[in-house]
C-alpha cells in the first residue's frame, strides 16, 4: 500500500514538474534548434531581464518578455539595464555591413534582419540579434517556449541553442474592413496575433463597394457618407433578404496613425489598400460624376463584383485618386502601397465616350479578346480596355514613386500589361504570380485556394459559423502550399517571390469572435508556410506542436477552432 502510494506521488511530480518544463517545439518552428534535454537552466520568480539601456527598442521588447513570461507562467521578472545579475538577457550586436565581393541577390533581403540567436545555458539565456526586429522574434520563441501553467515558481528551460531566420521576407495578413468595419482595439488584438505567428505585414484593406473606411481630410464628405451603407443582405446564398439596419463607420487619420504605431512595435508593417478602379461604389455614391453613367449609386448593400467602376477616360478620377493616395502616403510610411486593380469589370468602359476617348487618345488597341478568364464580369487579356486600366496604374505608380513608395496590385493589373516596377498579388491561384516573377517583378502569393480564410476550414458546414463556402480551406490544404513551385520558377526568378498572405474577407464576417476563429489556428499553418523551409515542414508532427500553442491562445482569450484537419 505504501509502495503504491509513493509510486503514485512520483508519478504525480514527474508530471507537475513535466508541466514546468519549456519546450522549442513551437510554430513556426526555427530554423536550427540544438538542445540538450537532460539539462536545464531554471528561470524564477523575481530574476532580471536585461536590456541595452542605450536602445528605447531594448527596453520596449524586455518590457514585452516581462509581461509574457508573466502571463504564461505567472513568473515575475524585473528589468535592468545591468547585465550582471540578470537571467535574461537581449542584446544587440553591430549591424554586419553588405561584404564586397558577396553575391548581391536580386531582391534586397529583409529576412535577416528577423535572424537571432537564443541560447539558454548554465549562465542564463540570452537573445541576441543585428536588429531589434530579430530581437523581438527572439522573445516571441522564447515566450511559445514556456508552457502555459498557473503560478509557476521556476520553470526549468532545456540548455540549448536556437538559430532562426525566416524562410521569406514578407509574411502578411490582410483584413478587410470594408465589408465589415472592425474596431481599433479588435485590430491591436490581430496584430497581437500576428506577431504571436511571426507574421511582419498587415494588408489593411480600407475600402470597398460596401464601405469607405479611410479618413481623406480634403474630402470630408467621401469617409462621412461613403462609409454608412442603408441595410446589409443576409440569408444564404444569393437570396436578397436585407436587415434593413444601416451600417457604417470609418478610421479618423489619427485612428490609422495609432494603428502603424502600435503594428511598429511589433515589428509589423502596415501596408493600405485603396482598391481602384473596381470595388469603388462607396466613392462613387459620394461622387457620382467619377462613375461613366454619372449615377446615382447607393453604396452596396449585397455582395458580389459591381459593374459601376471609375471612369477611366475622366481627369476627375486621376485627380480624385491623387488626392486620396497622397494622404494616404502622409499617414501610412509603408513602402508598400496597395492599390487593388481587381475585379473590375469592363462593360461601363466599353460603353462611355469618355472611356473610349481616352483609349483613342493614347492609341491603344486590342492585342487580344476578353479571355474569359477574369470571372465575376471582369475582362482578362489584352484589350485596350484592360489597357486603360494599365494606364490609370501607370499615372499612380508615378505618383507613388514620387513619394518613394512602390505599388502593389492583385494579379488582375498584369492583364493590360505590368507597369514598370508593379509588385505583383497572386490570388487567382499561382499562374500570375509565376507570370510576374517572370517578367522580374516581386510577387506575394496569396492564392485563393491556400490562402482564402473566408472559407471554411472543416469539411463539415454545420459544424462552424457561417463563411464564403465555395471551397474547404482546411489547416492541412494551407500546410501544403510551396510558394516557389520549382517546376515552374527557376531560382533567379524565385529570388523574386516576396512572400505570401493569408486574406481574411469578411463578407460574413462580422464579429471579432468569428474573425479569430476564421483565423486561428489556420494562421499557425501559413506562419509555417512563411517562415520554414520546406524540408522542415510536416503536417503531422505541426499537429502535435499546436496543443502547446492552443493553451496560449486560451491563455490570451483568443478564439479559435478547436478541431484540425
Ligand atoms: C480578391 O479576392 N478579389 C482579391
Ligand atoms: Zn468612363
Amino acid at each position: 500500500m505504501l509502495r503504491l502510494l509513493s509510486l503514485s506521488l512520483c508519478l504525480l511530480l514527474s508530471v507537475s514538474i513535466s508541466a514546468q518544463r519549456a519546450s522549442f517545439d513551437i510554430i513556426p518552428l526555427p530554423k536550427e534548434v540544438k538542445a540538450d534535454t537532460t539539462r536545464f537552466y531554471s528561470l524564477t520568480d523575481g530574476m532580471g531581464i536585461a536590456y541595452d539601456a542605450s536602445d528605447n527598442e531594448s527596453a520596449r521588447i524586455a518590457q514585452f518578455l516581462a509581461e509574457w513570461v508573466k502571463e504564461a507562467t505567472g513568473l515575475r521578472l524585473s528589468l535592468t539595464p545591468s547585465a550582471q545579475d540578470a537571467a535574461l538577457r537581449l542584446k544587440l550586436l553591430p549591424s554586419k555591413k553588405n561584404k564586397k565581393g558577396k553575391k548581391q541577390e536580386a531582391i534586397p533581403s529583409e529576412r535577416q534582419k528577423e535572424g537571432y540567436t537564443l541560447s539558454v545555458t548554465e549562465a542564463g539565456i540570452d537573445i541576441t540579434a543585428s536588429e531589434p526586429s530579430g530581437l523581438f522574434r527572439g522573445a516571441q520563441t522564447l515566450r511559445k517556449a514556456l508552457p502555459v501553467v498557473k503560478d509557476a515558481k521556476s520553470i526549468q528551460l532545456p540548455l540549448a541553442t536556437v538559430s532562426d531566420h525566416p524562410r521569406f521576407p514578407y509574411r502578411g495578413v490582410l483584413l478587410d474592413c470594408g465589408r465589415h468595419f472592425f474596431s481599433i482595439d479588435f485590430i491591436k488584438q490581430f496584430l497581437d496575433a500576428m506577431a504571436l505567428h511571426g507574421c511582419n505585414q498587415f494588408h489593411w484593406h480600407l475600402t470597398e463597394d460596401q464601405g469607405w473606411r479611410f479618413e481623406v481630410k480634403a474630402l470630408p464628405r467621401l469617409a462621412k457618407e461613403g462609409s454608412v451603407r442603408e441595410k446589409t443582405v443576409i440569408g444564404p446564398g444569393r437570396m436578397r433578404i436585407y436587415d434593413n439596419i444601416p451600417y457604417g463607420g470609418y478610421y479618423t487619420q489619427e485612428e490609422c496613425r495609432e494603428i502603424v504605431r502600435y503594428a511598429a512595435e511589433r515589428y509589423i508593417n502596415v501596408v493600405p489598400e485603396i482598391d481602384m478602379p473596381g470595388h469603388m461604389q462607396s466613392a462613387l455614391h459620394v461622387f457620382p460624376n467619377l462613375g461613366c453613367t454619372g449615377g446615382p449609386y447607393p453604396v452596396a448593400t449585397n455582395w458580389g463584383v459591381m459593374r459601376d467602376v471609375l471612369c477611366g477616360g475622366n481627369p476627375e478620377t486621376l485627380e480624385f485618386l491623387k488626392t486620396v493616395f497622397g494622404e494616404l502616403c502622409d499617414v501610412f510610411p509603408s513602402e508598400f502601397i496597395h492599390i487593388g486593380g481587381d475585379e473590375c469589370p469592363k462593360e461601363r468602359w466599353q460603353k462611355c465616350p469618355k472611356c473610349q476617348a481616352k483609349i483613342k487618345e493614347l492609341g491603344l488597341v486590342s492585342d487580344s479578346k476578353d479571355n474569359g478568364e477574369g470571372g465575376r464580369g471582369s475582362q482578362d487579356g489584352r484589350t485596350a480596355e484592360n489597357k486603360l486600366q494599365t494606364y490609370l496604374n501607370h499615372e499612380i505608380e508615378q505618383f507613388l514613386a514620387s513619394r518613394g513608395r512602390s505599388l502593389i496590385g492583385w494579379d488582375e493589373i498584369l492583364s493590360g500589361g505590368l507597369t514598370e516596377k508593379a509588385i505583383v498579388m497572386s490570388w487567382r491561384g499561382t499562374k500570375g504570380g509565376t507570370q510576374a516573377a517572370k517578367q522580374k517583378h516581386r510577387v506575394i502569393m496569396s492564392p485563393n485556394v491556400f490562402a482564402y480564410i473566408d472559407h471554411p476550414q472543416l469539411k463539415d458546414y454545420g459544424k462552424q459559423p457561417r463563411t464564403t463556402d465555395s471551397y474547404v480551406v482546411s489547416c492541412s490544404k494551407m500546410y501544403s502550399f510551396e510558394p516557389l513551385i520549382p517546376e515552374e520558377l527557376t531560382e533567379e526568378e524565385s529570388e523574386y517571390i516576396l512572400g505570401v498572405q493569408a486574406n481574411l474577407w469578411t463578407e460574413q464576417v462580422a464579429y471579432p469572435e468569428h474573425a479569430f476563429y476564421q483565423l486561428l489556428p489556420r494562421l499557425a499553418s501559413m506562419s509555417e508556410v512563411g517562415w520554414c523551409r520546406p524540408e522542415q515542414k510536416d503536417f503531422e508532427d505541426f499537429k502535435s506542436r499546436l496543443p502547446r500553442l492552443k493553451k496560449l491562445y486560451d491563455r490570451i482569450g483568443l478564439p479559435y477552432c478547436h478541431e484540425v484537419e
